[in-house]
């Protein structure tokens, strides 16, 4: 098969990611026979200083004319983002206009904690049980992020409102998709919300009561967010298989799952479309850790993983790069995020870590 894969490789931690993610992609085109033309584009912070734009047009067109994106992640430091002017910064400037571009509506994040690594976790054991295996499908380009957002008066009691609009077809078409994966999966739905107090929430629920119906073999639950944070921590596997949120809900409860693994690193994502669908860790870029090749890859290499499986329909391929990463772990080595210090784990650094992949997935 032959894929154009724009390659946004982003800032702080991305271009090291990023990196290891190209060369697993270049072990399975010529483990499977594939074509994959890469074309590079700078995208986020370096982009806007380098181009003037953190989404320049040629990135753009690069993006148009690309099947799939695979994007590091982008933005600096907080405290040296008042360098760059507001529309310009990295998300309202590069990011949210990635995805409204593509209609990338349904962003899926997994957290996935096998019982034999129990230990990454900073839960006990025995709350990891079995493991963990959740999908968060997350609603990503309406809501609260994308709805009009006004400050003001110069004079007078300042204000500033963010306002979180969602329409019936938006949250029906990502209801949709967590029910079909659902009965794929044979697996059961959460959905998150706040209904006790936002307009938006009883009517999400309105929605996906409405979506469930065509669904009859599916069990769908619905939880408050709040509450659901805290069942999170207490016994994450209670809601092993689906949860379904709104963009916001979304974005930190993931950040959270990340905490239950142990770190964000373990937490790939993909960004589905109509059209496009795009590759992206649920992390931002660590500048508190860029450039000492000491980052985790396995997001950026599980955000390709699950842009084969559920955008280019190359299931097996995806299925490889799963076991290759987690086979690293099971042969116990992993990133300086996820050692301990006990001496019990042989650290890997960010190349060594995408090396290993490599090589498990030669050898499987
Ligand atoms: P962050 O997600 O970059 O980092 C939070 C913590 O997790 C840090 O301690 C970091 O070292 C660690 N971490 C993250 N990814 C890791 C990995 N692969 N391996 C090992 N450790 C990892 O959040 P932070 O620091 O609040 O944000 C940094 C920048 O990223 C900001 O400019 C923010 O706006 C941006 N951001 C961009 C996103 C995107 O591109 N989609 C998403 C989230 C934040
Ligand atoms: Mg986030």
């Amino acid at each position: 098969m032959k894929k154009v894969l724009a390659i946004l490789e982003g800032d702080g931690i991305g271009p090291e990611i990023v990196r290891e993610a190209i060369k697993v992609l270049k072990v399975i085109e010529s483990k499977y026979n594939h074509e994959f033309v890469l074309k590079y584009a700078p995208f986020g912070a370096g982009a806007y200083f380098s181009e003037g734009s953190p989404f320049p047009e040629k990135t753009k067109s690069v993006c148009d004319e690309a099947d799939a994106i695979l994007k590091g992640p982008i933005g600096l430091a907080v405290s040296e983002m008042n360098t760059i002017p507001k529309e310009s910064r990295p998300e309202l400037g590069a990011l949210l206009p990635l995805r409204k571009r593509y209609d990338t509506f349904a962003n899926y994040r997994p957290v996935r904690l096998p019982k034999e690594l129990a230990s990454f976790s900073p839960l006990k054991e025995s709350i990891i049980g079995d493991g963990i295996d959740i999908i968060i499908i997350r609603e990503l380009v309406g809501g609260i992020y994308f709805g009009d957002k006004t400050e003001g008066p110069s004079t007078g009691m300042k204000y500033a409102k963010d306002e979180c609009p969602y329409t019936d077809e938006q949250i029906r078409r990502v209801a949709i998709v967590a029910f079909e994966e659902a009965k794929k999966s044979n697996s059961k739905i959460t959905n998150l919300h706040k209904s006790n107090v936002l307009a938006t929430s009883r009517f999400w629920n309105e929605v996906v009561d409405d979506v469930a119906k065509g669904y009859p073999e599916v069990s769908c639950t619905s939880l408050l967010v709040d509450n659901a944070a805290f069942q999170l921590v207490i016994n994450p596997a209670q809601f092993n298989g689906i949860m379904l949120t709104e963009n916001m809900q979304g974005d930190i409860l993931t950040d959270q799952a990340g905490g239950i693994l142990g770190t964000l690193g373990l937490m790939p994502s993909v960004c589905v479309g109509p059209k496009k669908s795009y590759a992206e860790p649920a992390h931002g870029s660590a500048p508190d850790i860029a450039n000492k090749n000491i980052a985790n890859p396995y997001s950026m290499i599980g955000s390709v993983a699950l842009l084969f499986d559920k955008c280019l329909g190359m299931g097996d391929e995806a299925k490889d790069i799963d076991n290759a990463l987690f086979e690293v772990f099971k042969k116990g080595f992993v990133t300086r995020d996820l050692n301990d210090g006990s001496g019990k784990k042989k650290e890997l650094s960010t190349s060594e870590f995408g090396d290993m992949v490599v090589e498990n997935i030669k050898n499987s």
